[in-house]
């Protein structure tokens, strides 16, 4: 799995808060690559915060945004991409990373997820207002698109450090 001699880009995916911009981040420096976190582009774009994207313009158009960055940016070579949690729900992204970019799952539990979820609760609109019940609903209904990967990697009780050896071990 000679990821750095195949040039192709490698997409993290996974739930919200699961650190796929600090992973990716560490795999990117690693790597010499250049990151993005593709809801920063998004916000850079639009010029506000996705809970403000999703509050006054709404979800479709984050989605819609989110779809054309992430098809383009798929085709392009050695990035380290970081996706937003939903962003793997839309087919098309799907298949674009999937067939042209080198995908990891990074794998949270929800106990686990939970622990932390104060420290991002605020800044997530599809977490707002929801119960524990809730949160888990969703949150195992995400499991399901998340299934589609080339790589998953268990996270609970590693540290971001760990987590990029991980990756970088195993694409040698
Ligand atoms: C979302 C996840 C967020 C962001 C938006 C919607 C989702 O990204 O794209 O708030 O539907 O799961 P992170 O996974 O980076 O938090």
């Amino acid at each position: 799995m000679d990821i750095n001699g195949l040039e192709k880009s490698i997409v993290f995916i996974g739930f919200m808060g699961a650190g796929k911009t600090t992973v990716g981040n560490l795999v990117a420096k690693k790597l010499g690559r250049k990151f993005m976190d593709t809801d920063e582009v998004i916000e850079k774009e639009l010029g506000m915060p996705t809970s403000q994207i999703f509050k006054e313009l709404g979800e479709a158009v984050f989605r819609e945004k989110e779809k054309s960055l992430i098809t383009s940016l798929a085709l392009e070579k050695n990035l380290v991409l970081s996706l937003g949690g939903g962003a793997f729900l839309q087919e098309e992204i799907r298949t674009a990373c999937l067939s042209s970019t080198f995908v990891i799952f990074l794998e949270v539990s929800f106990e686990s997820w939970l622990e932390r979820v104060n420290l991002i609760i605020d800044s997530r609109p599809v977490l707002q207002g929801k119960s524990i019940e809730e949160m888990k609903e969703l949150f195992e209904k995400r499991q399901v698109i998340y299934a589609n990967h080339h790589l998953k990697i268990q996270t609970d009780g590693k540290t971001p450090e760990e987590i990029a050896h991980y990756i970088i071990d195993k694409m040698r």
